[in-house]
Formats: C-alpha cells, sequence, structure tokens
C-alpha cells in the first residue's frame, strides 16, 4: 500500500501536519456527520479500464482536483481497451472502435491537445446487399446518386439528415454544459437536459417505432436504417432509439480516426494524466473503516487485484469504475455493500471482426461481370440467411501515401462483421481467394433492448460509474462525456458544490451567459 506522496519542497514536520489534516479532514466527509465541507483534495483516486473512458477520466480528473492527489489506473488487458488494433501483412488495421464524427469534440480536442493527427476516411462506395441482390449501389456520380435516392425513397434520406442533424443540435449542448462544470448523477437526467422528454423517451422506444413515429418510411427502415445498425452496432430496428440516432449520424462523410491508431489518444491521456498504470486484473471491492487517533471514522475503499506478483489490494478515496460490469464482461464484486451493487447486469452483444486479404467472390453478391464490380464498403439487410453484417475494405492505421481503396475487383484487405466466427466455408464462399485471415472477437456493445432503463453513475458514496452511459449509447465520444461528467461530479461531491449537479433548464440558464 502506498500513501500519499508529499511534495518534496516541503519539510518533514510539516509534511506530516499536513498529511495528518488531510487525512482528517476526510473522515468528516466520510462520516458526512456535521455537514462540514472539504477543503482538501482527495489523496488516492483509483481508474478501473484503461480505454476511453478510464485514461479520458484521469485527464478530467487531474485537471479537476490538481497535481498532488495519487490517480492510480487498472488496466487487466491493454491500454485502449476496446480501441485496438491488428496486424496484418505487417501493418496495422483498426479492429475495434474505428471512425469518429466530426462533431465528437473531447475526441477532437483530445488528438489536438496530444499532438496527434487526423487521418480522414478514404472514400469508398457503398451496396446495400439483402440477401438476393443490392438493393442500392453508390456510383461515383453524386447527382446519379441523389437521383437514385429519391426515385426510391422519396424524401425520406434528406429528412433523415435533418432529424439526425436537430438531434446533434441538442447533443452537443452537452459541452456547453460542461464548460460551466455542471454534472449530471443519473443518464437520464442528462438525456434529460440536452433534449428533455424526448431524448429520454427515445430510451423507451425502439429505433424503428422512432422513425415511424416521425414518418420514415418502413421501406427507408428495411433497407437504410436496419443495414447502419448492423453494421455499427451488431443489431436490429430493435434497438432504442438514442443508439439507433448516434448509429445514423455514424453515416456522415466526415468521419475521422487517428492518424497511427485511435489507441494512442489512450497512452497521450494516461501520459499528461501523469495517472499510475497497474498492470492487474481488479477482483473485489470493498469498503473499509478506519479509527482515526482524534476519533473519527476514515472511510475508505479496498480494491483487490492480481498481478503476475500476486493478489494485492490497496486503499483508495475515490473509485471510477471504466468498464462495463455486465455479464462476464469485468468481473469485479463488490464485497459487503448493502444494498449491494449487482443489480443491473445485462448482457453484451458478440461481434467479430475478421480481416482477410484477398480477392472478393462478385457472384456471391450476384455479380456476374467481376470487373464491373466496383463497391468496396457492402451493408447487409436483416436478412436471417446472412451470416455476415457487413463488409468493407479498410485502410491501414498509418497514411501510406499512395494508398487508394482499390475497388473489388483488385485484392485488397477487407474486415468482415460477423455475429459469430467465418468458417473456413464461407471464407471461400465470400473471396475467390484469400491467405493470411485475422480474427478478433469482441463482446462490443450492449445488447439493446427497449425499454432502456440506464444503471446509477453513482454505485455509492465516492463509487462513480462510467460505462452506465453505455446503456443509452456507446462510442468512444459517450465514454468521454461520461468520463468527464464523473470527474465534475465527484469533484462537487467532494467539495460539496451541490449546486453544479442535476440542475434544470440549463439551457435556458445558460442563454444569457457568454
Ligand atoms: C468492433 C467494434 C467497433 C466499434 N466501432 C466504433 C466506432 O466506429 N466509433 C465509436 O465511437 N465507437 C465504436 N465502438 C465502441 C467503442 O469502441 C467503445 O464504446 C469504447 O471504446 C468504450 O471504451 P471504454 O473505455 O468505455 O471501455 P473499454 O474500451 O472496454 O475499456 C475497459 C477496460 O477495462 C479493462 N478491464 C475490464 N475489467 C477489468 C478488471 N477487472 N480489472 C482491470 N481492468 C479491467 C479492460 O481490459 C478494458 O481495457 C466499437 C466497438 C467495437 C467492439
Ligand atoms: C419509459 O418507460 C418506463 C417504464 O418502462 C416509464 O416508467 C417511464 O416513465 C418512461 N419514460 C418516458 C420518458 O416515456
Ligand atoms: C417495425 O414496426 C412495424 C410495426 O410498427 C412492424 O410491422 C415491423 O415488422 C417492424 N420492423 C422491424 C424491423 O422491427
Ligand atoms: C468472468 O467470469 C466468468 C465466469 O465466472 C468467466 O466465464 C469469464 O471468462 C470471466 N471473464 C473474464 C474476462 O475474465
Ligand atoms: C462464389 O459465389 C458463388 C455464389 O454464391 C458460389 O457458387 C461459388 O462457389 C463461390 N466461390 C467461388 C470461388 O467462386
Amino acid at each position: 500500500m502506498r500513501w500519499p506522496l508529499a511534495p518534496a519542497a516541503c519539510s518533514l514536520l510539516l509534511c506530516s501536519l499536513w498529511i495528518g489534516a488531510r487525512w482528517g479532514s476526510t473522515s468528516k466527509a466520510g462520516s458526512k456527520e456535521d455537514g462540514e465541507k472539504l477543503r482538501y483534495p482527495p489523496s488516492k483516486i483509483a481508474i478501473i479500464g484503461a480505454g476511453i473512458g478510464g485514461t479520458s477520466a484521469a485527464f478530467f480528473l487531474r485537471q479537476k482536483f490538481g497535481r498532488d492527489v495519487l490517480i492510480d489506473i487498472f488496466e487487466r488487458g491493454e491500454v485502449g481497451g476496446r480501441l485496438a488494433t491488428v496486424n496484418l501483412e505487417g501493418l496495422e488495421y483498426e479492429a475495434g472502435g474505428s471512425v469518429i464524427h466530426p462533431l465528437n469534440l473531447h475526441m477532437k480536442n483530445f488528438v489536438k491537445d496530444l499532438g496527434l493527427s487526423v487521418r480522414s476516411r478514404q472514400a469508398s462506395l457503398t451496396g446495400i446487399y439483402n440477401g438476393e441482390e443490392f438493393v442500392f449501389e453508390e456510383s461515383e456520380w453524386f447527382i446519379f446518386n441523389i437521383i437514385k435516392l429519391i426515385w426510391r425513397y422519396g424524401f425520406n434520406f434528406l429528412r433523415m439528415y435533418m432529424w439526425v442533424e436537430d438531434l446533434m443540435d441538442k447533443f452537443m449542448r452537452i459541452y456547453r454544459y460542461q464548460s460551466f462544470e455542471y454534472s449530471f448523477s443519473t443518464v437520464e437526467s442528462l438525456l434529460h437536459a440536452l433534449g428533455g422528454n424526448d431524448f429520454m423517451h427515445k430510451l423507451n422506444c425502439s429505433i424503428n417505432e422512432t422513425m415511424q413515429k416521425a414518418g420514415f418510411s418502413q421501406k427507408f427502415i428495411n433497407e437504410i436504417v436496419i443495414p447502419a445498425m448492423r453494421v455499427n452496432y451488431g443489431q436490429s430496428a430493435k434497438v432504442n432509439g438514442f443508439v439507433g440516432a448516434v448509429s445514423l449520424a455514424g453515416t456522415d462523410p466526415g468521419l475521422w480516426a487517428v492518424e497511427g491508431g485511435n489507441k494512442l489518444v489512450c497512452f497521450g491521456l494516461l501520459y499528461s494524466s501523469k495517472a499510475q498504470l497497474i498492470l492487474g486484473t481488479v477482483t473485489s471491492i470493498k469498503e473499509k473503516s478506519r479509527p482515526q487517533r482524534t476519533g473519527g471514522i476514515l472511510k475508505l475503499y479496498e480494491v483487490s487485484y492480481q498481478t503476475a506478483a500476486g493478489t494485492l489490494s490497496n486503499l483508495y478515496d475515490i473509485i471510477i469504475i471504466a468498464t462495463p460490469l455486465d455479464h462476464g464482461m469485468s468481473n469485479i464484486s463488490f464485497l459487503g455493500f448493502n444494498p449491494p451493487i449487482v443489480a443491473f447486469q445485462k448482457h453484451f452483444q458478440q461481434t467479430v471482426a475478421t480481416f482477410i486479404y484477398g480477392h472478393i467472390n462478385a457472384s456471391f453478391f450476384g455479380c456476374q461481370e467481376h470487373s464491373d464490380f466496383s463497391l468496396s464498403e457492402i451493408l447487409t439487410t436483416g436478412n436471417s440467411k446472412l451470416f455476415l453484417n457487413s463488409i468493407g475494405a479498410v485502410s491501414p492505421v498509418k497514411s501510406i501515401n499512395d494508398h487508394t481503396l482499390k475497388p473489388a475487383s483488385t485484392a485488397c484487405i477487407w474486415k468482415v462483421f460477423s455475429p459469430e466466427s467465418l468458417t473456413e466455408e464461407q471464407l471461400e464462399m465470400l473471396f475467390t481467394s484469400y491467405h493470411a485471415v485475422i480474427e478478433r472477437k469482441w463482446l462490443a456493445y450492449p445488447q439493446y433492448n427497449p425499454p432502456e432503463k440506464c444503471p446509477p453513475i453513482i454505485l455509492h458514496d465516492r463509487i462513480y460509474y462510467i460505462n452506465a452511459i453505455e446503456r443509452a449509447a456507446s462510442a468512444m465520444e459517450m465514454s468521454a462525456i461520461a468520463a468527464k461528467n464523473v470527474a465534475l461530479l465527484s469533484h462537487h461531491h467532494w467539495y460539496d458544490k451541490l449546486d453544479r449537479i442535476d440542475q434544470e433548464d440549463l439551457n435556458e440558464k445558460l442563454k444569457s451567459e457568454l
């Protein structure tokens, strides 16, 4: 166990007084009997999980709590979590979270602040396959595409862009609220502050229902919306309306990624937060009381974890859980809490990402002339006969000067998303020839099933849960937003600044502020 490091400059005597004062005041906060405000920073904060959620939490907590607090971040796998790359034929490709929306401002700022750079997405021609034929095939001619879309779907497409834009406008309010330090104690109150009952209601209805009510045609939902849900979340139009809308925002032409790999953001945040990375698996969290010499009781949390060196434990003032607690995901036991912290476990969706170097079999998709086949991304409708959700040509995370996405008639690297591992027979159907296959299996995102009830963000007095937000929608930016929210919330609780938590009518209130 380590104790708070004192600034090197202070004398031994001053140091011990200083530490004593800190612990003394913590004890008052722990018991909260006299309601006295905390004036001293916490000594130690633990973050569990070094994905984008945990590393951005480290970054924001450092900003809020200052340089003296010790921040430990536990990781049992690799830094980056669901942001990871695979190596095929000597080049790296995004295997998990891959694209970022141009209006994802936290991700954008991280990249800027950390001195990273942006990799724009290659233009690609998309086709939508229904198991028998392409219901839509994009061509290189913009006007031609527009005419085709209007011909088939009327003004549904234009209406979708307007619908998503309206949602994004409201969603973007979060950045303003957070810049004024407002925080939320539940996912529901966060969504309500952004888009009122309409946003909350989206958690209760499927995207199918939501869009039908908004006047979209069933044909458009089946042929455009469902393929977007399948490629982004491996699920159908039964997902909740909020994650559905997030998924449709992923059809924006301005999507980008981080040059060198999205996980570089996690490494950068970790480095700049000066958090200590502990490679180990957290197994349990327990509340500990310590009698003080002065009479009070100090309440701390004990984190037990396994490393190569055996089982160890440390004590912390504040704990941030930055990994899903759903079935089979993190395996952390909360010992001795009353009421128990377990009640919100649900299931995650398996998605398999397979990378293949090869020639695609055009006749698998009902095309005869191989040379006519110019698509580089194929999405699929909800036809149950299909074993794949999508297939797309990918480029490596490091831009090479002369790398343009080649049409399907040439050999290149393809990424297939499917619910199960691809069998050899399936690969032989899908490709006329191939070599080099790499698979990455994920428990990728929640299985969405409205009405959706989000788990609490506050699991106990000073235990906060970032991934509660994934029940509304899973995306890198969602984790970053939730991480900043938890940094603000824990800070406000610690210093008793309750007027910055769950405020109503924020949008109106902030209109007058500049
Ligand atoms: C295939 C796929 C495609 C995706 N595509 C996109 C996309 O294009 N755009 C987008 O925005 N999002 C996408 N996402 C979603 C996005 O990747 C996630 O929402 C985001 O990365 C979640 O980050 P996180 O930090 O909250 O969780 P994670 O990245 O899962 O981090 C949690 C970390 O905690 C660690 N951990 C768990 N339990 C313990 C324990 N007991 N002790 C210690 N450590 C523990 C894990 O090893 C992990 O590293 C995709 C996800 C997948 C899987
Ligand atoms: C959502 O559904 C739950 C019950 O499942 C209900 O209590 C809640 O009021 C509903 N919320 C909205 C905004 O419709
Ligand atoms: C969407 O809802 C309609 C009825 O409201 C139903 O007929 C249709 O099958 C649903 N489609 C999907 C894909 O869930
Ligand atoms: C979590 O525990 C379950 C059963 O106890 C096990 O099947 C699963 O593999 C564990 N998950 C991880 C990631 O360790
Ligand atoms: C390609 O797809 C067609 C149609 O599904 C199939 O008959 C054929 O065996 C596949 N494989 C090759 C190598 O052409």
